[in-house]
C-alpha cells in the first residue's frame, strides 16, 4: 500500500476534487434536486464523471443498466454515447415512469428501452450481448447480475459498477445488523471481481466505490 495513503483520501482531497467537476446542466441538476429532495439514490456526480470518461474511451453501443431509479444515469450515458441503444431495468413502477419522463426530456428516449421488473427475472428473458453494464441495483445480487451477463459480454465489454464500498462499510464491517447481508456479499462479490479471470478489474474510492472490469 502507499505510503501516506490516508493523506489522499481525506475531505480535503474530496472537496478539492469535487470543485473541479463540470456543473450538471438544467436537466441533470433538476434530476439532482428531485432525488435529493424524494430520497432517490442517484449516482453521485464524481461517479458519473468517472463514467463519462470512461465511456469515452470504450465507446459501447448496447449499454444495459441494471437498476434505472428516476434515470439519472441514463441521461449521463445516453448523452456521453449518442450513437448508443440503452436498456435499463427497474422494479418500481413509478420510479420508472419518471425515468422516462426525463429521459424524453434530455431527447434520448427513443434510443432507451426500459424493462419493469425485478432484474434477475429480466436478465433471464432479455438477449444481449452489450458492450457496457452498469450495475446498481440490490447488493446482494450484484454476483447473480455478473453471472447473468458474463457470457454475453464480447471481449473488451466494460462493466461498471456502483456502491462497492458502501459507505465504508465493506471495509469497516456493517453500521447495524439489517445492513450485514448486503455488506458481506459487497465483500464477497468485491473478492469475486478483482480475480474472476475472465475479467481484468480494479475497484477505485470514487464516489461510493466503483468497480471497473473489462472482458478478457
Ligand atoms: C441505486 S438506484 C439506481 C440509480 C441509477 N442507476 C442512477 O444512478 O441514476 C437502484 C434502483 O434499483 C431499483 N431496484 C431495487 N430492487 C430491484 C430489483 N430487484 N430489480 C430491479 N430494480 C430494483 C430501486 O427501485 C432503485 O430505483
Amino acid at each position: 500500500m502507499k505510503a501516506g495513503v490516508d493523506a489522499i483520501l481525506r475531505r480535503a482531497q474530496a472537496e478539492y476534487l469535487d470543485s473541479l467537476l463540470p456543473e450538471s446542466d438544467a436537466l441533470l441538476a433538476l434530476m439532482e434536486r428531485v432525488a435529493a429532495d424524494d430520497g432517490h439514490p442517484i449516482a453521485d456526480r464524481e461517479v458519473a464523471q468517472l463514467m463519462r470518461v470512461v465511456l469515452a474511451t470504450s465507446a459501447p453501443k448496447r449499454i444495459l443498466e441494471i437498476g434505472t431509479n428516476i434515470g439519472y444515469s441514463v441521461v449521463v450515458m445516453g448523452r456521453a454515447c449518442p450513437d448508443a441503444r440503452i436498456e435499463t431495468i427497474e422494479i418500481d413502477g413509478a420510479t420508472l415512469r419518471s425515468a422516462e419522463e426525463f429521459a424524453r426530456q434530455a431527447g434520448i428516449a427513443d434510443r432507451v428501452t426500459f424493462h419493469h421488473g425485478a432484474a434477475l427475472e429480466v436478465l433471464s428473458r432479455i438477449d444481449g450481448p452489450w458492450d457496457f453494464v452498469f450495475i446498481d441495483c440490490v447488493k446482494t445480487e450484484y454476483s447473480g447480475y455478473l453471472d447473468a451477463v458474463s457470457d454475453r459480454l464480447a471481449p473488451g465489454a466494460v462493466v461498471f459498477v456502483d456502491n462497492l464500498l458502501w459507505g465504508g462499510q465493506v471495509a469497516e464491517g456493517a453500521k447495524s445488523d439489517d445492513q450485514r447481508a448486503s455488506t458481506d456479499a459487497l465483500r464477497a462479490f468485491n473478492q469475486r471481481f478483482v480475480s474472476d479471470p475472465n475479467f481484468v478489474a480494479t475497484i477505485v474510492a470514487v464516489g461510493d466505490g466503483v468497480g471497473i472490469a473489462v472482458k478478457r
